[in-house]
């Protein structure tokens, strides 16, 4: 079986300067559980003073009681910790990186750091929520838009860290999207007898267009995880680059043409960004969106 986890509500809109009102945001996530999306990352406890997009986080969960789906949030350091743990969320993802050069600006810690933060707030989480998931994004894993490439024994070196200090699952982020499959194709190697596969997610930008075909790559890899972005909403506001993210649309045709069931329904997901692209004055340009929209027309 072939996970989906849909990145859109976080990373899609931790990018944008427009705020969102918070019930439009929770609408969004409702959509996207009615079309069949089953793990959602819905915000982040960051610090509003970075990300003042994703400020309502404690106010947006509290509208998803009960969760329309397993939502998940992002979590920096003790004091989102402590913010996520005032909520009801059962699931948090924990964000370092390959590349100091990237943490630094995006967290304000070395990779070292984070990883001594993390083993702690990994601890207290586990005892506050004893059935809780935490997944690990190692980030810029294949090239930093601050310190060039990234050898894969470093992005190893990251996840299997990850791993040791407790993660359920890593998430392999292509931030700036630059990787091809042949780079997916080394990674995955590099990766097998270190990280268990079925504990690797990949999360793919689409910057470049080449998304569908590192997904395409990690599924002959035995990758069984993938992250996407409802309308290919997203980057990360700290990525000089991190152009939108691979749209859950895109994956979701690709994979169901290859004859691989999602349990998603194309059209009802092709419209539930709608609203969100509206609010952000702009029109859709997913691929399989767009030819989703224009079989099923907003009406
Ligand atoms: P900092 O400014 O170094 O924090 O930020 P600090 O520890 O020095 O504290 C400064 C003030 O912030 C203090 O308040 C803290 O309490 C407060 P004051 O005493 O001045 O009143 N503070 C917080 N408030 C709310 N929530 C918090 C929090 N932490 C401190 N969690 C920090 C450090 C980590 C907070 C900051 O760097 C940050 O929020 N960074 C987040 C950046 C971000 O969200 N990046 C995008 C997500 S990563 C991504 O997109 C990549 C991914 O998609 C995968 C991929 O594509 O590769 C996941
Ligand atoms: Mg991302």
């Amino acid at each position: 079986m072939i996970r989906i986890v849909e990145v859109g509500p976080r990373d899609g809109l931790q990018n944008e300067a427009t705020p969102i009102p918070t019930e439009r945001k929770a609408a969004f996530i409702r959509a996207l559980a009615a079309a069949g999306l089953k793990e959602i990352e819905a915000t982040s406890f960051v610090s509003p003073k970075w990300v003042p997009q994703l400020g309502d986080a404690a106010e947006l969960l509290a509208r998803l009681v009960p969760p329309p789906a397993l939502l998940s949030a992002l979590v920096p350091n003790m004091k989102g910790l402590e913010r996520a743990l005032e909520t009801s969320i059962e699931r948090i993802a924990l964000f370092t990186a390959a590349s100091d050069a990237f943490t630094q600006k995006n967290i304000a810690m070395s990779v070292e750091e984070s990883l001594q933060v993390f083993g702690e707030v990994a601890a207290a989480f586990r005892a506050a929520r004893p059935g809780g998931w935490i997944r690990g994004y190692v980030s810029t894993a294949f090239e930093c838009p601050y310190a060039g490439r990234i050898a894969p024994a470093r992005t190893v070196e990251v996840a299997r860290r990850l791993i040791e200090i407790g993660m359920d699952e890593v998430s392999i982020g292509d931030t700036i999207g630059v990787a091809s499959p042949r780079e997916v194709r080394a990674l995955c190697r590099a990766m097998a007898g270190e990280i268990p596969t079925e504990k690797i997610a990949f999360h793919f930008h689409d910057t470049r267009g080449t998304a569908i075909a590192t997904v395409a790559e990690g599924l002959a890899q035995g990758i069984t995880a993938f992250d996407s972005s409802a309308g290919g909403l997203g980057g990360c506001p700290f990525a000089p680059g991190a152009g939108g993210n691979l749209a859950t649309e895109d994956l979701i045709y690709f994979l169901e043409r290859e004859g691989i069931a999602t349990g998603v329904d194309l059209a009802a997901l092709a419209h539930a960004s709608l609203p969100i692209l509206s609010a952000l004055g702009r029109a859709p340009v997913a691929k399989a969106q767009l030819a989703a929209l224009s079989a099923s027309p907003p009406k």
